[in-house]
């Protein structure tokens, strides 16, 4: 298993590509589903998860062609990825394939809307606490499927087509919201979703939609409303840029301190969250090629976050931040919202030397002097990236192993951040 060898202490200075948007990226490969047509994704990142879901798509029998580097491309461009779902062979998603990755449990809704019937397993436990799918059976129910679990699967059926109808999330959820927009667009009448997720991610996959002939309006606010098609077709779309990724680096960046230009990042995605580190004390500034970082000579400002719905500061970003409050001149108070148990990382980061306690959902962080380098362990995608901001600025050397966590949602991580004078490097084997 590979691991991540870090020696901290060093600014950042330079660029940082910004890869396409692995919360954006999925989804849009499960919308090929609703189509017999060609679906094709430009800047499509290079990730674990993206491949497992290829795995999945292959098993429902689409064809999935990722085109290769081509001469004079720069190393940071993404794939692009043409999918054919002409025929569908198979409506099952099993356990071995579901498991490995919570999204794909979304391919329910393309399957059941398109043909009528869809057999998924359901994902199963998770790292960052019980994340429930009762709300996405929720709102097929309210398209007209009619859902069975059975042997740990869900067996939806709605063998004359779903009908529009109105959803009423009583929680904000992003799966939910995607798989209610996925089916309803092929769904006969006019659906309305209320309380709907405004992730940027789900304004990217309705524009998708969009192009393929889909009838959405409102997405991206907390009202959505879908007039049903009988058939989509074919589209080229471009991924959005990753604000997840650009919120990591940006984080990097004020906790090393240094200047860093995130090339492709669009500051809008992730106000709220570029807001903090101005409280921090970074300097960010929005430009025509991205968004600038830098931060020198003050130290790190505490402050008090809470997790929250997109505009809100996310969730995913809540284990970098805590890294970055390791440091803090005071301090800090963390409360976590959208999932029980995402801390996992407060032991590890307390390998580190942080000064962590949790109470609750609230976990108050007393910044240290230094932070010393220690052997870590990733145990989930966010949480492994906090490891890599902390370590950046620990003393001495720090090894973060289980880094497939990493590869799942972090393209070229040792690369990019390597270029900009991080001494990181990955251990193979
Ligand atoms: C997506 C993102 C993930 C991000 C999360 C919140 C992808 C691939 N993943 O995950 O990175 O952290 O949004 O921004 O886009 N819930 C229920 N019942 C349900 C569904 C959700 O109770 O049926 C709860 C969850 O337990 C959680 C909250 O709703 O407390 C939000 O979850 P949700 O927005 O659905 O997260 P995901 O879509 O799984």
């Amino acid at each position: 298993m590979d691991r991540i060898r870090i020696t901290g202490g060093r600014p950042l200075h330079g660029e940082i590509p910004i890869s396409g948007a692995k919360n954006a990226t999925l989804p849009l490969m499960i919308a090929s589903l609703l189509t017999d047509k060609t679906l094709v994704l430009d800047n499509v990142p290079h990730l674990a998860d993206v491949v497992q879901l290829q795995r999945i798509l292959n098993n429902h029998g689409v064809d999935v062609m990722l085109s290769g580097k081509r001469s004079g491309d720069a190393d940071n461009k993404g794939q692009t990825v043409k999918i054919s779902a002409e025929k569908i062979v198979d409506t099952t998603a099993p356990y071995e394939l579901v498991s490995k990755m919570r999204a794909s449990f979304w391919v329910i809704a393309p399957l059941v809307a398109r043909m009528g019937e869809a057999r998924v397993s359901l994902p199963g436990g998770c790292a960052i606490g019980t994340r429930p799918v009762d709300l996405l059976i929720m709102a097929l129910e309210r398209l007209g499927a009619k859902i069975d679990i059975e042997g740990g699967y869900a067996i939806a059926r709605a063998p004359r087509g779903l009908r529009g109808g109105e959803i009423v999330f009583p929680k904000v959820t992003v799966g939910g919201t995607h798989v209610a927009v996925m089916a309803a667009a092929l769904a006969q009448g006019t659906t309305v979703i209320e309380n709907a997720a405004c992730e940027p991610e789900i304004t990217d996959v309705a524009d998708c939609l969009v192009k393929m002939g889909a009838r959405i309006s409102g997405a991206g606010t907390r009202q959505i409303v879908i007039e049903g098609v009988s058939s989509l077709s074919g589209a080229r779309h471009s991924v959005l840029p990753d604000r997840i990724e650009t919120g990591t680096y940006a984080m990097a960046v004020a906790m090393t301190g240094g200047d860093v230009l995130l090339q492709g990042a669009r500051a809008e995605l992730l106000q709220s969250a570029l807001d903090v580190l101005v409280q921090v004390g970074a300097t960010v500034t929005a430009t025509n090629e991205g968004v600038r970082v830098a931060r020198n000579g003050a130290g790190i400002a505490p402050v008090d976050v809470t997790t929250e719905p997109f505009p809100g500061f996310p969730t995913d970003l809540q284990a970098q931040l805590m890294a970055l409050m390791t440091r803090a001149r005071g301090t800090s108070h963390i409360t976590e919202t959208i999932f029980e148990n995402r801390f996992m990382h407060v032991q590890e980061l307390a390998r580190l030397g942080a000064r962590i306690s949790l109470d609750g959902q609230t976990a108050t962080i007393e910044g240290v002097e230094r932070l010393k380098g220690a052997p870590v362990m990733a145990t989930d995608l966010r949480a492994s990236v906090s490891l890599v901001i902390a370590a950046l600025a620990a003393e001495g050397e720090t090894v973060v192993n289980r880094v497939y966590h990493l590869d799942r949602g972090f393209e070229r991580l040792e690369e990019k951040l390597g270029q900009c004078g991080a001494a990181i490097e990955r251990i193979s084997g």
